[in-house]
């Protein structure tokens, strides 16, 4: 199961947009409006505003009023994704041309949650495998919830996008997760993390889940041997019931061991690529049928994109907001808040997909991108967030757009302590916009104020310059459909940013160095404990000292 797309139309990139005519337009635009817009008046100029930039798609209520453009600057950023070709290369990635080009790929993940085979002219290998993959992949997963399963835990070996996707859904999807069973997910290299799942499981219950898509990463197999070890030493026998492989490499997965292997394809990129196979720890903690809704309401995002004109498209609209944020307004990071303990790896699992795949300085032709590119991303769930870092975010000197996702029905009972919740969330958001001039401030009590501190002091200490941006994205109830289609949102979101820097977003070339470090130091490493003299030689000063006091 392994390369390619089969050759098609080239594809060709259009321009990128620092060279369109609507940048220029957009730089005017901002010096004319953009740099001293104030959204507050904006909101009452138009009483309208709210519902304008409110829109909805797959489920999702997605509420940008909050952000600081108007109809000119959206007219003009949608000018500019026009100009960019963005429609093109939409239509390419939905088509299967090879748009990875540095790595001669198509990018059709969204084959994956197509409930059919992919109906486009893609002509990639693999595609007929998809539905039969699928099947047996989640007749598998119920097998493994079925009664009498001796599977109490299901531990998922895997990092990056072999870890991630899954571990956030599984967590997210936990009031939908049959509860007779444990879930770990172990990816880390510190073996630390695998022993402290071993200390909690036993081999005749447990059923490991090695996830790689290349089979070769360092840290997968190390643990994943490790565990197997381990296994062998606490009396388990049957490798083949306690090990099964998710992989793109099947070769790699039987040398390794493991007879039972599900596998995807070079189209599915890691970080994409939890619509996979790589999905197996979601299927049997939600079930194929739940599994079915998560992979639909997906679905229904692609369809979306695939289908809105640019103006009232989610992901374009969303993504555009975020290139005017990053190069406009000047925002270095984006902040996800999502309102939600369900949802508390969301963050992580953005950084991979946002900053792995646009976190570049080269656009497809090589050249330097001479403006800003992913910004950093990051993030806790609320409240949490508010007692740590939103004070930088209400009064430091940098602005940070947030995304704030909310729920509003929860999976629980308690629907006080939910209350509490939303109108927490709504209040920051609130507050970003509305700040607190100086003269209010002036006139409050503060609680803990010194009697020597000038007042005017003070109340400069407790301003709030408001007019911060935020974007709420409202979700009736947190389903695998809704969280199905929020994930994706996210990526066409990533696609159309990429597309208008014009950068491939679905390389990763920039993590390639230090794996190659890693393992030369290893060998030195050996070389050291072998009392080699020269183990250092032609290292840095720094890492040659760093070497002679680790080991
Ligand atoms: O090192 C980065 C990366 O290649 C990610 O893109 C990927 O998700 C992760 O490593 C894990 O790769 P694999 O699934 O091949 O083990």
């Amino acid at each position: 199961m392994t390369s390619a797309v089969l050759p098609g139309a080239p594809f060709r990139p259009g321009p990128r947009c620092d060279h369109a005519a609507a940048w220029q337009t957009l730089t005017r635009l901002w010096d004319a409006q953009g740099r001293d817009l104030d959204m507050r008046a904006a909101f009452a100029a138009d009483p309208q505003r709210a519902s304008r930039y409110t829109w909805e798609a797959a489920g999702l209520r997605v509420d940008v009023s909050k952000q600081r453009w108007n109809a000119d600057i959206q007219a003009a950023l949608t000018d500019l994704a026009r100009e960019c070709a963005l429609e093109a290369h939409r239509d390419a990635l939905f088509d299967g041309q090879a748009i990875n080009t540095t790595e001669g790929r198509a990018v059709l993940h969204m084959a994956l949650r197509h409930p059919q085979r992919w109906p486009g002219r893609a002509n990639a290998e693999g595609l007929d495998e998809v539905v039969a993959v699928r099947e047996r992949m989640l007749a598998f997963a119920d097998q493994v919830r079925a009664e009498g399963s001796p599977y109490t835990d299901i531990v998922n070996i895997g990092i990056g996008g072999s870890d991630l996707g899954p571990q956030m859904v599984v967590r997210a999807l936990a009031p939908h997760t049959d509860a007779r069973r444990r879930y770990h997910f172990v990816s880390n290299v510190d073996a630390a993390d695998l022993q402290a799942v071993l200390d909690q499981v036993r081999p005749e219950s447990t059923l490991f889940i090695v996830a790689s898509k290349t089979f070769t990463t360092q840290e997968t197999l190390a643990n994943a041997r490790l565990a197997k070890a381990w296994f062998l030493r606490e009396g388990g026998s049957d490798i083949a019931r306690h090990f099964v492989g998710v992989t793109t490499n099947l070769k790699a997965a039987a040398d390794f061991g493991v007879t039972t292997t599900f596998g995807f394809w070079d189209w599915v990129g890691g970080r994409y690529s939890l619509w996979s196979s790589i999905g197996l720890p979601i299927a049997i903690a939600i079930g194929s049928a739940a599994f079915r809704d998560f992979l639909a309401g997906a679905h229904a995002m692609d369809e979306h994109f695939r289908t809105a004109p640019l103006a009232t498209s989610l992901p374009v609209q969303m993504a555009l907001l975020d290139l005017w944020n990053r190069d406009f307004v000047g925002c270095p990071t984006r902040a996800i808040a999502p309102y939600s303990q369900a949802l508390q790896r969301l963050p992580a699992y953005l950084q991979q997909l946002e900053m792995e795949s646009n976190g570049k300085s080269v656009d497809f032709d090589g050249q330097p991108i001479a403006v800003e590119t992913s910004p950093v991303i990051w993030g806790e769930p609320g409240t949490n967030g508010q007692h740590a870092f939103f004070q930088m975010i209400h009064q430091g000197t940098d602005v940070v757009p947030v995304e704030f996702i909310l729920i509003r029905e929860p999976d629980h009972p308690h629907r006080d302590a939910h209350d509490k919740l939303l109108a927490n969330g709504l209040a920051q958001a609130q507050a970003l916009l509305q700040g607190k001039p100086t003269d209010e401030a002036r006139q409050e009590q503060a609680p803990t104020a010194s009697r020597e501190l000038d007042p005017d002091c003070l109340a400069r200490h407790r301003t709030f310059s408001g007019n911060r941006p935020s974007t709420l994205i409202a979700l009736d109830r947190l389903t695998p459909a809704r969280l199905g289609a929020l994930i994706a949102l996210y990526e066409h979101r990533v696609f159309v940013m990429g597309s208008l820097w014009g950068l491939n977003s679905f390389d990763q070339w920039g993590v390639e160095l230090g794996k190659a470090l890693c393992s030369q130091l290893l060998g030195r490493i050996s070389a050291v404990r072998e009392g080699q003299a020269d183990a250092a030689a032609g290292l840095d000063a720094s890492t040659a000292g760093q070497l002679a006091w680790f080991f």
